[in-house]
């Protein structure tokens, strides 16, 4: 029987025998109450890493959105974000239903940037008839945008844009430590100048859950009443921290190999002819289906062992993870030029 190779995401990881160890042997404690001696070693860590104060730990990246959103607005303001966004495309108009926020996109640079000059041009100062823009969230690395990753200086034009006008800055760092191995430089200097940083363990760090939420002392200590008001205080959390501080020590040097496989991915894959994939920067490769027709590529290569998801009317997308070798990556391009004779173009 052939093995499946899944490329769905890099969440579908499980994590490796010795961070199960890790979380098997953890100290904990109660969280709520703050005293898990392990969740408390993860946030201060993630802290530095990031170059921020204090950092609050939540289940999802999700949520560590939504927690970072509410704990910097009103609710009637306006928050600025990319169209291409995941905070906009995937996360349920969350802002929205649960902060009373207006969501104003612009439109993303296929670099997963955006224009200064847009954003100053769609910030509305409060007044009798206008919301005030209070907040813009950035991305980086861009998931939609093939996971580009942002260099640090437009992170810092884009951040000085913003608060030119008063407004702060989040950053949805869920993969900036791909960010940082593809940009060559500390995580930290990616996110000097965004007053919030999410990012996520569960995707390249290969945790089976979590994400952090990074900031100012002060903010985080609101932060941490939003995730108790969203259901997000868990109790004995040092077991999944753990996974959290296992991947720091093992998973992040690694990542890079991670983005060595994804372009391996697209350059086997452009070959091939029906698609046109994307240069990665990263681990995600998107590929434009240029002959056929989307199911008929997904359910084929499904058929072969190989999982994709649709990324658009007529992208596939393929994301390299920890459990995903070299080996692999050759095994899934011999996969694909079997389907192509699967699939009628
Ligand atoms: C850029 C980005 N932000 C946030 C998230 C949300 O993370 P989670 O699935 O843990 O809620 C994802 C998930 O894929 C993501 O790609």
């Amino acid at each position: 029987m052939t093995t499946l190779i899944d490329l769905r995401s890099d969440t579908v990881s499980r994590p490796s025998d010795g961070m199960r160890q890790a979380m098997a042997t953890a100290e904990v404690g109660d969280d709520v109450f703050g005293d898990d001696p392990t969740v408390i070693e993860l946030e201060q860590r993630a802290a530095r890493l990031i170059g921020k104060e204090a950092a609050v730990y939540v289940p999802s990246g999700t949520m560590a959105n939504l927690v970072s959103v509410l704990t910097h607005t009103h609710p009637g303001e306006e928050i600025l974000l990319g169209d291409q966004s995941h905070i906009f495309q995937y996360e349920l108009g969350g802002a929205a239903r649960l902060g009373g926020l207006i969501t104003r996109t612009l439109t993303n640079n296929e670099d997963g940037s955006l224009e200064v000059a847009a954003i100053s041009a769609a910030i509305r100062t409060e007044n009798l008839h206008s919301p005030g823009s209070t907040l813009l969230c950035l991305e980086n690395t861009h998931n939609r945008c093939g996971g580009a990753a942002i260099p640090a200086e437009t992170i810092d034009e884009l951040c000085a844009a913003a608060h030119e006008h008063g407004l702060r800055v989040h950053l949805d760092g869920a993969r900036v430590f791909n960010a940082a191995a593809a940009l060559g430089v500390p995580a930290a200097r990616i996110t000097r100048d965004c007053d919030s940083v999410s990012f996520c363990l569960s995707k390249g760090l290969g945790c089976p859950v979590g994400s952090l939420v990074c900031g100012p002392a002060e903010f985080i200590e609101r932060a941490r009443r939003n995730r108790k008001m969203l259901g997000g205080g868990m109790r004995q959390a040092g077991i999944l921290a753990a996974a959290g501080l296992y991947a720091f020590e093992h998973n992040v040097e690694r990542l890079a190999e991670d983005h060595t496989h994804a372009r391996l991915l697209a350059d086997g894959l452009r070959e091939l002819g029906p698609f046109r994939p994307n240069h990665p920067q990263t681990n995600i490769v998107v590929a434009d289906v240029v002959r056929g027709n989307l199911n008929d590529w997904l359910a084929a290569l499904q058929r072969e062992g190989v999982l994709a998801v649709a990324f658009g009317a007529q992208r596939i997308r393929l994301v390299t993870h920890i459990n995903i070798s070299r080996e692999d990556v050759d095994d899934v391009l011999g996969r694909v030029q079997r389907a192509v004779g699967a699939v009628a173009v």
